[in-house]
């Protein structure tokens, strides 16, 4: 896809990727980008080409105002997301609801909404920030590897569908990322600004999965060789 002609938008726009994606898009030379954020204020502007507009993906009525107004995106970036920590057994089912609520139905909801958006303004791409857990699940992540492995499933799917209509798909599949996510898992990450500029290059290369830290690409190279291996190693973290 040729950034310099698109016209984006990144939901959880406001801190983490979300925003260093904002960042990198501009610095690709993007000719807009709509920052949403569930607090407008709470957007870093500065620069002409942003617009801060008022979302919250778990909202239905936020999501279809939001596809009116911005009737000129040709890329979609479904950022927003929640992590619980805990283990399936002991998580309340609240916390699936919370993270399914954001991780599986925001995207959903988006991506239906702006598909029509994106094929009347000539086609374009919308691009999931998925997981490295949703390839394997680490048990103490147990509720959320569950909603964006289903929302891996969704990426699928919504593949096979929005090819026919000129639309891209991209998954994204970090690993670690030094954002208020994990703040407090010692461990090393890669800079929001690193992951969010190797995912502007695969969208703009046409990649389809999007392995943007040196982490998610050499466990994607071990899954791929053995998938039980990194499962059986995962499990035991
Ligand atoms: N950090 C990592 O290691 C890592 C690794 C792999 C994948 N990811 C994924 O990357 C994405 C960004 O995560 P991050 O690390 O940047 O996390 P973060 O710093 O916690 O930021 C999460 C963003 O999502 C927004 N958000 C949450 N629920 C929302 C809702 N219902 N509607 C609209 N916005 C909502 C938050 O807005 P508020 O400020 O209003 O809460 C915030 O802007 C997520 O999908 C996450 O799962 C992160």
């Amino acid at each position: 896809m040729d950034i310099k002609h698109a016209t984006a938008l990144v939901s959880g726009a406001n801190r983490g990727i979300g925003r260093a994606l904002v960042e990198a898009l501009l610095s690709a030379g993007v000719t807009k980008v709509y920052a949403a954020a569930r607090d407008v204020e709470k957007v870093v502007a500065g620069d002409m080409r942003v617009v801060a507009v008022p979302l919250d993906v778990t909202d239905d009525a936020s999501v279809v105002a939001l596809a009116k107004r911005a009737d000129d995106v040709t890329l979609l970036v479904n950022n927003a997301g929640v992590l619980d920590f805990g283990s399936v057994v002991d998580a309340p089912r609240a916390a699936f609801e919370r993270n399914f609520a954001a991780n599986f139905y925001g995207v959903l909801a988006m991506s239906k909404a702006f598909a029509p958006v994106i094929e009347q303004n000539g086609g374009g791409a919308v691009v999931n920030i998925l997981t490295l857990v949703a390839l394997a699940s680490m048990p103490g992540l147990g509720v959320y590897n569950a909603s964006k492995a289903a929302a891996w499933s969704l990426n699928q799917s919504l593949r096979a569908a929005l090819s026919r209509r000129n639309i891209a798909v991209h998954g994204v599949f970090p690993g670690a990322v030094d954002t208020d996510m994990l703040a407090g898992v010692e461990m090393p990450k890669t800079s929001p600004a690193d992951v969010a500029k190797a995912i502007v290059a695969g969208v703009s290369t046409v990649v389809e999965d999007i392995f943007p830290d040196p982490m998610s690409s050499s466990v994607y190279e071990a899954w791929r060789k053995d998938h039980k291996a990194v499962e059986k190693q995962f499990a035991a973290m």
